[in-house]
């Protein structure tokens, strides 16, 4: 049995809308609006789901630069919403963030060696040798060149950036890091090149990833476990096998629809396929979205798979899942 690294539970974070002349609270956006997911020791889960459906907004909430509005991020059995207890577990060296714009997350003033270094100012107290080899081997990990250190960001490939950004997100040997659309700037060939070098740095150091995409083609090699999400909420959990193969709800077929076919044989079908998928999701709204157009709450269906349902129709996909098996 797999360990669990961290736990979400419940997470929700609202932003306030204010308004009109005395500037007054008047509504939320419910950016995240409830979710739980647990990720385990040296994974991969992926978080996918169209801009806006709140995946950046759980990945900061996450490593605690967004403010959690209610929930909890149980990490090593212990609640770390409490800034008090993050600190007393060392949850901000353990736990880093790539973004997926290098050129505006690496300070554009500071050389690579400083902003490589600064994580590890922040947590060990290292001699400047010491430190300078530190971010040599760091350099080295990601495939850059050792006299990287003394350039600044401008001078690199967007694909060297974000290699930069993961050397920084290594180098306090974090547990897990969230990994926010890392290569989706990027051109196909270095987008594969980046993946494998995360891949490589995760057997190598044992680190989850939360692999945040809109694209569930990127995530398809990678992830062990999914969670697709949708307007704050999750529509449909669960391993890879039962997200690919078994999709249930129509949110999911239609992001997977979305993937580009490149067999050229399959591409007439593959077109029919979609529309077929986008008509559905069209016409049959209230059957996979309550009266308000929320996601409805998930259930299970199979060992490891969730769906948004209502109760009443989770009973019949789940004899259907195992039908199919
Ligand atoms: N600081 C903020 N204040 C108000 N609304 C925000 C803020 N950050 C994000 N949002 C809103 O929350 C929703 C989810 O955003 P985000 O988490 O960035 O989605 P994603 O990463 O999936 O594209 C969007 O509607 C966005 O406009
Ligand atoms: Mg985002």
């Amino acid at each position: 049995m797999a360990n669990e690294i961290i736990q979400i539970k419940d997470l929700k974070v609202h932003y306030p809308i204010r308004s009109g002349f005395w500037n007054r609270i008047t509504d939320y956006v419910r950016a995240v609006d409830g979710i739980s997911i647990s990720i385990n020791e040296g994974e991969t889960y992926g978080l996918i789901g169209e801009s806006g459906s709140g995946k950046s907004t759980t990945g900061k909430a996450i490593v605690g630069v967004e403010p959690v509005t209610s929930g909890q991020i149980i990490y090593k059995g212990v609640d770390v919403t409490k800034s008090r207890n993050r600190k007393r577990l060392n949850y901000n060296k353990d736990v880093q963030m790539i973004f997926q714009d290098s050129m505006s997350s690496l300070n554009p003033r500071k050389r690579i060696e400083d902003i490589i270094a600064e994580p590890i100012r922040n947590f060990e107290n290292l001699t400047t040798d010491q430190e300078r080899d530190r971010v040599q081997e760091l350099l080295d990990i990601v495939g850059m060149p050792s006299d990287a250190i003394y350039k600044y960001p401008h001078e690199f490939s967007g694909g060297q950036r974000q290699r930069i950004g993961v050397a920084r997100a290594v180098a306090t040997h974090p547990k897990l890091i969230v990994a926010d659309e890392p290569t989706s700037a990027l051109d196909l060939s270095v987008q594969a090149q980046v993946l494998n070098f995360m891949k490589h740095i995760q057997q190598q150091y044992d680190i989850a990833y939360l692999f945040i995409s809109h694209d569930l083609g990127v995530v398809k090699h990678m992830s062990e476990n999914l969670a697709i999400m949708h307007r704050g909420r999750l529509v449909e959990l669960g391993s890879r096998e039962a997200i690919y193969k078994h999709p249930i709800h129509i949110y999911t077929k239609r992001l997977l629809s979305a993937i580009p076919v490149v067999d050229v044989e399959h591409r007439a079908e593959h077109k029919k396929h979609r529309q077929q998928v986008e008509k559905e999701f069209q016409e049959n709204q209230s059957k996979w979205y309550d009266q308000d157009g929320r996601v409805f709450p998930l259930q299970k269906v199979a060992p490891n798979h969730w769906v948004a349902l209502p109760k009443e129709r989770a009973q019949k996909e789940e004899e259907k899942v195992e039908e199919s098996d």
